[in-house]
């Protein structure tokens, strides 16, 4: 029956004309997926990784900075769906600072580098069929943006949401563009090959890529790290963060004992024995921040060598065939993460960040920090915080907060000052009206089944 899978599924895929790289990719990772294959990695097979570089101490020099700048190109990540906060087109359009949304900050920041430095710095996002138009008409607004004759985007692949009862590709006539999902971020390697900017960006002297997630506001292209990528002739280069308590259900990146390669590991791919040392922060130190250096040419010779696939982890998304609607077919997503690239390039190396480059936005609990007074936006297109120690810590009940349009309509004036605030706990059905003020820790609670309003100008202290 699923050998019938996928040949429907590659015949779907051929007929729509996707890449046949992207196919044989595709099939390798169905074979993965119709096996069974869990990919566990078990506790004595690794190593804590050793002391790492740390991105405040590495040695460089604005020369060194300009020349290895001047190579790179920066990547955004940028066909994610959101579907977490019931978003239909990219997350990244959404408004979340003085007007601004993510891309347009991004093409801020960009902007101001190339003048800080004086290089091309091109500007190059990775778009998904849902997320093109609407991302291109915003980077439109920036004439001065495109640099060189490349393009400002490339489209990653499309594929078939297989039924989770046979995995067949599913059908559903309601709106058949929902029969499709974008692979996960690690297709990167294989759209930048198929759509042939790979190859564009080679061709115009272009050596380094900077890749980061179009959410995360902190990740800009570090002339540092650029500079330490060239010096050391880095294929593949990762940013890391210290892991904390909050962060040890998250993976973290280790050793492989047999290759001595860095590899990352998930909770998916956890032995149930092997859960306190996988949880142990003192141990395993350091989490992916999904902000990586690649080298080009390297990545053009491993692909070549592969044959175009990689063979990274899979991972299984169960989802329904339209997000929106939980009585939908049950459908598997067969998706990849890039960062598991960092065990297939020989010499691949890891680099500590502090958490100001690591602010992606998953829930409507970082977006409402991200917007409220804690961030400024300076004219680079930097964030920088006044608010003291970690930011605060934001919990919206989900059942009222957790789709973007519920969320907006119980901040309609915008969000509360937070800038004072510790933690913010909301339970319930609570709306909030114009300079609300948090100070301390606060929880609120609306009585059950009705809406708590919050009035203007109110001083909520803990
Ligand atoms: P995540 O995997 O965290 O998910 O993406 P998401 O798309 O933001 O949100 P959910 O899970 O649908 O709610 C991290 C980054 O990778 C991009 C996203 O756009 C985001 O910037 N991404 C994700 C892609 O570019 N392509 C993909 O296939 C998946």
């Amino acid at each position: 029956m699923s050998e019938d899978g996928l040949r429907q599924a590659t015949e779907k895929m051929r007929s729509a004309g996707v890449a046949e790289v992207a196919i044989k990719v595709f099939a390798h990772y169905y074979g993965l997926l119709e096996s069974g294959q869990q990919g566990t990695i078990r506790e004595t097979e690794i190593d804590p990784v050793g002391e790492l570089p740390h991105l405040e101490h590495l040695d460089t020099d604005t020369e060194a900075m300009r020349a290895a700048l001047a190579e790179t190109a920066v990547i955004k990540l940028n066909g994610g769906l959101g579907t977490s906060m019931g978003v239909t087109g990219p997350k990244s359009a959404l408004p979340v600072k003085d007007g601004l949304s993510f891309l347009d900050i991004i093409a801020r920041q960009i902007l101001h580098l190339r003048k800080t430095y004086d290089v091309p710095l091109p500007l190059v996002l990775m778009n998904s069929f849902r997320t093109r138009e609407e991302s291109l008409a915003v980077l439109g607004q920036y004439g001065d943006l495109p640099v060189d004759g490349l393009d400002l985007d490339f489209l990653q692949n499309a594929e078939p949401k297989l039924r989770a009862d046979d995995l067949t590709p599913v059908e559903w006539t309601d709106d058949p563009e929902l029969e499709w999902c974008p692979p996960g971020h690690g297709d990167l390697f294989t759209a930048l090959v198929a759509s042939g900017m790979l190859d564009a960006l080679r061709e115009k002297g272009f050596r380094h890529a900077f890749v980061s997630n179009a959410d995360n506001l902190g990740a800009t292209p570090d002339g540092r790290i650029a500079a330490w990528m060239a010096e050391h002739d880095v294929p593949f280069g990762m940013e890391v963060c210290r892991r904390t308590r909050s962060d040890r259900k998250g993976g973290h990146v280790a050793v492989r004992k047999s290759d001595g390669r860095l590899i990352l590991r998930d909770s998916a791919q956890v032995h149930a024995d092997d859960n306190a040392s996988f949880q142990d922060v003192t141990r395993h130190k350091t989490f992916n921040t999904n902000n990586l250096w690649i080298d080009l040419d390297r990545l053009a010779e491993l692909m070549a060598g592969h044959d175009g696939v990689l063979g990274l982890p899979i991972i299984v998304n169960k989802k329904t065939v339209d997000p929106a609607d939980a009585a939908s077919p049950k459908v598997i997503q067969l998706e990849t993460a890039m960062g598991t690239a960092i065990e297939t390039f020989e010499g691949s190396q890891a680099v500590i960040v502090d958490r100001s480059r690591f602010k992606p936005v998953k829930t409507t609990n970082d977006l409402l920090v991200l917007r409220s007074d804690v961030y400024q936006l300076d004219e680079s297109g930097e964030l920088t915080t006044t608010h003291e120690g970690d930011e605060p810590y934001v919990d919206l009940d989900s059942q009222y907060f957790k789709i973007l349009a519920d969320f907006e309509s119980r901040f309609p004036a915008g969000a509360p000052s937070l800038v004072k605030a510790d933690r913010l706990e909301v339970r319930g059905d609570v709306a909030f009206g114009k300079d609300v003020t948090v100070i301390g820790e606060v929880e609120i609670e609306a009585p059950a089944g009705e809406r708590r309003e919050i009035p203007d100008g109110t001083e909520l202290r803990g």
